[in-house]
């Protein structure tokens, strides 16, 4: 429940990045020993990804603010279908257990709210690697009986989650891989950095090129995620909507290099210093003439639908593109409903902002859309009541009490 069209402010501090904490408990799966994790955010998808861990017979704990997981036992090489529907991200896990165990019986990860999300570069990628995969009912049985070996992959899209797949069967194959066009997002990069400080070889991980050497074993490390960009994103949308003034605090400013100038041309201004930003939303933000979502370091997808929460109140049209999912724009027709004034055409949407939403019920279907009405109601007079909330808890550690510690009138009920 929120009763909107209140100021925020104060200081908050930004949670570590889902969409690295996935890959990386995926990546321990390849490393002896305990490995300690800080900064790893506490979110329904995590706990997906701990109980996959445990389900495949090794040990995940929060123990002090730190996430401890060891694969020393995993005995498993199988992940439960209910895990994988539950959470498209477990597609990771794919390419972690191919390499450690030489065969995984993994759910087809099925499509979700946004398009169908095949993984067909994935698949791809893996056979070139030696992989034998078969897809039967839903479910794909991949082996590699000789073992994983490098090879020469280019991937036709930047994929996150092809590179993560690729990278995690290539760190202990046998020879070198290299991958051209691979995806150069923040999150790839701490995967990398994890690996690396696990006793991988690969360089040139955020660059279009990466190339890794296949090494005997991985020894478990402490690592510490990097926090994430898409809730800084998200904080930003909800100052810059409700003209508030607050101060963003560990973050890595560089991870937002796309998305603060946007801001900044709707009238914001963004004070960064170290791992700080101070942001400063006017009293009513201009519009954004257009804003295209690209692989990093474009424009972020996943901040797109915050954003246009945004827009929905600034003074003029604004006009976003949607290059990366064919259809992500699922919260559209709930904003519609607060008041706001737009058009979709297949991946463009007109955004024409109005003076005033207005609270009213709506529902939220997937994680950045139900982000984006939570982000309308606090600019939106009047209460609102928002339903689907697990969506935003897959991806957001206790957003309500973030919020209200800025001072916004939210209620989880
Ligand atoms: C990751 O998803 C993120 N999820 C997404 O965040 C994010 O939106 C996306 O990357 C893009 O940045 C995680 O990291 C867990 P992709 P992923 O493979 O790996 C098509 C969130 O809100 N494609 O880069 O699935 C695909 O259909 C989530 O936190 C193929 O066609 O993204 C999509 O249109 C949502 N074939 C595009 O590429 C493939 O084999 C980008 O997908 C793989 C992908």
């Amino acid at each position: 429940m929120i009763n909107g069209s209140k100021r925020l402010s104060g200081d908050v501090e930004v949670q570590g990045a889902k969409n690295s904490a996935l890959p990386i408990i995926a990546a321990a799966v390849l490393t002896k020993g305990e490995n300690v994790f800080h900064n790893c955010p506490s979110l329904s998808d995590v706990d997906v990804a701990l109980r996959i861990i445990r389900s495949l017979g090794g040990k995940a704990r929060f123990s002090g603010g730190a996430l401890l997981i060891n694969c020393d036992d995993i005995h498993n090489d199988s992940v439960p279908d209910a895990l994988t529907r539950e959470m498209r991200g477990s597609v990771v896990f794919l390419g972690a257990l191919l390499a450690r165990m030489g065969r995984v019986v993994l759910g087809l990860p099925g499509g979700c709210e946004l398009g169908a999300r095949p993984i067909d570069l994935h698949l791809r990628a893996l056979r070139l690697m030696g992989a034998e995969i078969s897809e039967r009912g839903g479910v794909l049985e991949c082996t590699a009986d000789g073992g994983l070996f490098g090879a020469d992959i280019a991937l036709s899209f930047p994929s996150v989650g092809a590179t993560e797949n690729i990278i995690l069967s290539a760190v202990t194959a046998d020879g070198t891989t290299t991958i051209t066009n691979a995806a150069r997002e923040p999150e790839i990069c701490d995967l990398c950095d994890y690996l690396n400080s696990a006793g991988a070889k690969i360089y040139g991980a955020g660059e279009g090129t990466v190339v890794i050497d296949g090494v005997k074993s991985l020894s478990a490390v402490s690592h510490t995620i990097i926090p994430d960009r898409i809730v800084a994103a998200t904080l930003m949308s909800a100052a810059a909507a409700t003209g508030s003034r607050i101060t963003l605090k560990g973050i890595i400013p560089s991870h937002l290099g796309a998305v603060t100038p946007v801001f900044e041309e709707m009238g914001c201004i963004a004070d960064c210093r170290g791992t700080e930003m101070r942001f400063c939303a006017p009293e009513r933000l201009r519009h954004t003439e257009v804003v295209r979502t690209m692989p990093y370091p474009g424009f972020p997808t996943d901040a797109q639908a915050p954003l246009t929460a945004a827009a929905a109140v600034a003074k003029g049209t604004s006009v976003f593109v949607e290059n990366i999912f064919e259809s992500r724009y699922k919260h559209i027709g709930e904003m519609i409903r607060l008041g706001a004034d737009i058009k979709i055409q297949d991946r463009v949407a007109v955004i024409n902002g109005v003076k005033r939403l207005y609270g009213a019920r709506v529902r939220a279907c997937d994680l950045r859309g139900a982000a984006a009405l939570v982000t309308a109601a606090l600019a939106a007079e009047g209460e609102s009541e928002i339903s689907g909330v697990r969506y935003l808890e897959r991806g957001y550690e206790d957003f309500e009490l973030t919020l209200s510690s800025l001072g916004a009138d939210i209620k989880k009920l």
